[in-house]
C-alpha cells in the first residue's frame, strides 16, 4: 500500500469496519467495496495525495475536519466510533474528513493545516499536549476557520485562538478517584499513580485533582510514586511491573485512564497478587472492560469521561458555521462508578 502522510479519509469511504457510536442505535449499513486500508492508519512519511476532499464552497454540507490523536485507549476508539458513526447517519448534512495522527503532534498540526487548505467550515481535534498549537491555531484564525478543542485542552496562552473546547473536567474526574481511594482505604495507606501521556491535559489536570485532594482530605495516605504510562494499557502493565518490584507495601493504584488500570491488573496477579483485593485499582474513563473487571471484583472504581461527543461536536460546529457565539467550555456531565454499581451499569455501556 502507498504510503501516505495521514489517514485522511471522508467517512463516506470507511468501510466496514465503521462501527456503531455511542447511542444504542442499529449498525449502519456497510458503504460499498470500500477496502479495508482506506481507513488503515498510514504511518507519516511521504505527503498525502490531495483528498478528494469536499471544500466549504464545494457544497452547503458541513465541513468538518477532525484530526483524531490516535488510537491508544479503547475510550479513544469509543469517540472514534461515535465521530465516525454519526457523520455517516447524516451525510445529507455533514462531510466529514478524518486524520489518525497516529499519536504524534506533529502529524496533528499536518493534517489541521490540510484541513485549512481544503477550506474546511470547522476543525475539530484533540490536543495531544497542551503546548505547541500556538502556530497552526493562529493559522487557523487567519484563515477564518473556527476551531473546536474535544476532549482535552491547550495551555492559557491558546485561549483567544479557538471557538470552544467540549469536554470532561479532569480535575473534578481526579478528585472523585481520590475520594474512592480515600474511602476503600479507610483514610491509611500507601498509593501509587499511572499518569497519562505526559503533557496532556487529561494527565496533568487528573493528577492535579487527585493529588490535592488526597493532600487537603487524607493525610494518611501516601502517593509513593507516580510514573506515565501513556494512557496505555501495555505501558500501564510495564509500569505497574516495575512498581511491584519496588515497593513492598501498595494498597492501592490511581491510573488516569481504564486501559492502565486494565494492564496493572494484569501485572499484578502475574506477581501473584489478588487485584482489587490486595490492592485497589481505580481508574477513569468508565469503558466496558473496567465494568467487567469490577464486577469480576478486580478493579474498584471508574470515574466517567464521556467520549460520546459527536452530536455536540457536530451541533456547535453547525453553530460556528452560521456565526453563533458558543459557550467556551462545554463540560460533559460524568458519572462515578464503584463495585456496587458495576452489575447494574454493565448493560448500559456503550463503549
Ligand atoms: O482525553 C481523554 C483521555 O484520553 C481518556 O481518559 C483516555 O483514555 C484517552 O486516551
Amino acid at each position: 500500500m502507498k504510503k501516505k502522510l495521514l489517514a485522511l479519509t471522508l467517512v463516506a469511504a470507511l468501510g466496514s469496519t465503521l462501527l456503531a457510536g455511542c447511542a444504542v442505535q442499529p449498525a449502519p449499513a456497510a458503504p460499498a467495496a470500500a477496502p479495508a486500508e482506506t481507513s488503515e492508519a498510514a504511518p507519516a512519511e511521504e505527503p498525502a495525495a490531495e483528498p478528494a476532499a469536499p471544500a466549504a464552497s464545494a457544497n452547503d454540507k458541513l465541513v468538518v475536519g477532525f484530526a483524531q490523536i490516535g488510537q491508544e485507549s479503547g475510550w479513544r476508539d469509543g469517540e472514534t466510533n461515535d465521530i465516525q458513526w454519526y457523520a455517516a447517519q447524516n451525510t445529507d448534512t455533514i462531510d466529514l474528513i478524518f486524520a489518525d495522527a497516529q499519536q504524534k503532534q506533529e502529524n496533528q498540526i499536518k493534517a489541521i493545516r490540510n484541513f485549512i487548505e481544503m477550506g474546511v467550515d470547522v476543525i475539530a481535534f484533540p490536543p495531544v499536549v497542551e503546548t505547541g498549537w500556538e502556530a497552526v491555531l493562529t493559522e487557523c484564525q487567519e484563515a477564518g476557520i473556527p476551531v473546536i478543542l474535544v476532549d482535552r485542552g491547550v495551555d492559557e496562552s491558546c485561549a483567544d485562538l479557538y471557538a470552544t473546547q467540549i469536554s470532561s473536567d479532569f480535575i473534578w474526574e481526579g478528585a472523585q478517584a481520590a475520594d474512592i481511594v480515600g474511602d476503600l482505604l479507610e483514610g491509611k495507606g500507601k498509593v501509587v499513580e499511572l499518569e497519562g501521556t505526559v503533557g496532556a491535559s487529561a494527565a496533568n489536570e487528573r493528577k492535579e485533582g487527585f493529588d490535592n485532594e488526597i493532600a487537603e482530605k487524607y493525610p494518611d495516605i501516601e502517593i509513593i510514586a507516580s510514573q506515565t504510562g501513556d494512557f496505555t494499557r501495555a505501558l500501564g502493565k510495564e509500569v505497574m511491573e516495575s512498581f511491584l518490584k519496588s515497593y513492598d507495601e501498595i494498597d492501592a493504584v490511581f491510573a488516569h485512564n481504564d486501559d492502565m488500570a486494565l494492564g496493572a491488573i494484569e501485572a499484578i496477579k502475574e506477581a501473584g497478587k489478588k487485584p482489587g483485593v490486595d490492592i485497589k485499582i481505580v481508574g477513569c474513563d468508565g469503558v466496558k472492560g473496567a465494568f467487567e473487571a469490577m464486577v469480576a471484583g478486580e478493579m474498584n472504581g471508574t470515574v466517567e469521561c464521556n467520549p460520546c461527543l459527536a452530536e455536540q461536536v457536530f451541533d456547535t460546529a453547525a453553530k460556528l458555521k452560521a456565526g453563533e457565539t458558543v459557550d467556551k467550555w462545554i463540560v460533559s456531565n460524568d458519572g462515578v462508578f464503584t463495585q456496587a454499581d458495576a452489575e447494574a451499569e454493565l448493560p448500559n455501556r456503550t463503549y
